[in-house]
Parts: structure tokens; sequence; C-alpha cells
């Protein structure tokens, strides 16, 4: 143990995909965490390859390599580990299939479609970085009716109740009866921002599907399904930025 060489010991929890670094913080407190025997009193300390973290007596997995996954999300499942109204969660889905991940952002409950899953909160916090900007591709079913025209008065980005949007791609795909389907792609992914742009253009989304995000998509993956993408593959796909901030862990 060192006060200076190393890592904050609530980050290299976080990393191992335990849980996040505020709630490791708080396991410190609780005194439930183990530095090469001695219990924990304050976060405020540093460690290396070579200490043994302990959590409730169990040995932290060590840094194991990132590892991520595509989810198809079914429609009606909430993206929390713990929902106060007790409904499903993706997490009870897929309990038994993987270690224990967090997702990449959020879909809503009623969104389906492709959520990334990782062991690894670095890489889930450098996937949903606003400053990285993966665009996030949707196909969007809407009741009402939209033309090019409305949809180029978000092209370059919009105020929706005091809360400024980026630039949104949007196309329409078809117009089936009283829907029309429309393909987005927008860079942030603010809370619910979809079907707030819709709203804007007198749109009411009834399905929303996420296809793609950054260089991972659904493709065929049948809904439920869960698909790992090979450490090898994602390096290269996320690029020299992200093997930078994660070079310590391929020693
Ligand atoms: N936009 C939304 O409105 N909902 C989602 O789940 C994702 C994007």
């Amino acid at each position: 143990m060192s006060e200076y060489a190393g890592e904050r010991i609530a980050k290299v929890i976080a990393r191992a995909g335990v849980c996040s670094r505020r709630e490791a913080e708080r396991l410190i407190e609780e005194a439930r965490v183990k530095l090469n025997g001695r219990t924990l009193t304050s976060a405020a300390v540093n460690v290396t390859a070579g200490d043994e973290i302990r959590i409730d007596g169990k040995l932290l997995p060590r840094k194991d390599e990132a590892r991520l996954w595509r989810y198809h999300k079914p429609a009606g499942l909430v993206v929390s580990h713990r929902d106060p109204q007790g409904r499903p969660t993706v997490f009870d889905k897929l309990g038994e299939q993987l270690p224990r991940v967090v997702s990449v952002g959020r879909l809503d409950i009623n969104t389906e479609g492709l959520l990334l899953l990782t062991n690894d909160g670095g890489l889930a916090r450098f996937l949903e970085l606003p400053a990285t900007g993966w665009i996030r591709r949707y196909r969007v079913r809407a009741y009402g009716k939209v033309d090019d025209a409305a949809l180029s008065r978000i092209a370059k980005g919009v105020e929706i109740d005091g809360l400024s949007y980026g630039p949104v791609e949007a196309r329409i795909d078809q117009a089936k009866g009283d829907n029309v389907w429309l393909t987005v792609a927008i860079r942030e992914g603010k809370n619910r921002e979809v079907k707030k742009l819709c709203e804007h253009l007198g749109l009411a989304v009834n399905r929303l599907i996420r296809v793609g995000f950054g260089p991972f998509v659904l493709g065929e993956l049948p809904r439920g399904g869960v698909d790992e993408v090979p450490p090898k593959i994602f390096r290269e796909q996320l690029g020299p930025k992200f093997r930078e901030s994660h070079a310590d862990r391929r020693r």
C-alpha cells in the first residue's frame, strides 16, 4: 500500500465492475473493505496491482480484461439494478448469463434494441462521454404527420423547454396509415431525447428501437439475445484514446 503510487482504491473497485466509485466509497465508510487484511476507514488510499482488496470478505476480482457485450433489450424491462417500483430489470433477465455488468447509458422501459453492457465502469464512462459524441441511431415509429421541412427544423439542433439539443440527422423511411417510420441519429443521448424531439414536431412515438451506438450495431441479434464483442475488436473500434486510457490493463 502506498499513499502516492497506484490509483485510488474506490476507482480500482469500480473498474473491477463491482459497483460505482461512489458506492465503493460508501462500502469503505461502512468498514466493509479490507486492504491487505486491514479494514479501511478512509477511501483516501492508493493501491497497486500487488495489493489484496476484499469486500465483505470476498476477494476483488483481479484486473481482468475489460469486456463488452451487445444486448437486444426487449420492451418492458427497466435499465437499472434495482427498481423501486419492482418492475423487471434487464439485469434480472441477464443475471445468470453474464458476470456483474453495468450498462452503457440507459434506455427507457419501452425502448427496444441495442444496449451495450460491460464489466468495466471505465469503459462504460468512456462510451457515455458526451465528448466522444458517438452516434446513437434509432428507428422510430410515431403517430402523426411529418415532412422533410419539419425535420430540417431540428437538423441543426433545437431548444425545447429551455434545454438545448444538438444536431439531429433524421429521415422519413415510410408512412404507414396514421404512423410514420423514421431513422433518427443523435450524438448526446439526453433523457428521452428522441421522444422529446418527435413531440416537438407534433409526433407521438409508439415504438423506439436503438439500432446503433457508435461503431456497434444491433444487426441480426435476436430479441433478448446477448453477444460478446471480442476485446481485440472493440479496442480497435474505440481507437487510440481508449487504448491509452486502458493501457495499464493489458499488462
Ligand atoms: N430517446 C428516448 O426518448 N428514449 C430512449 O430510450 C432513448 C432515446
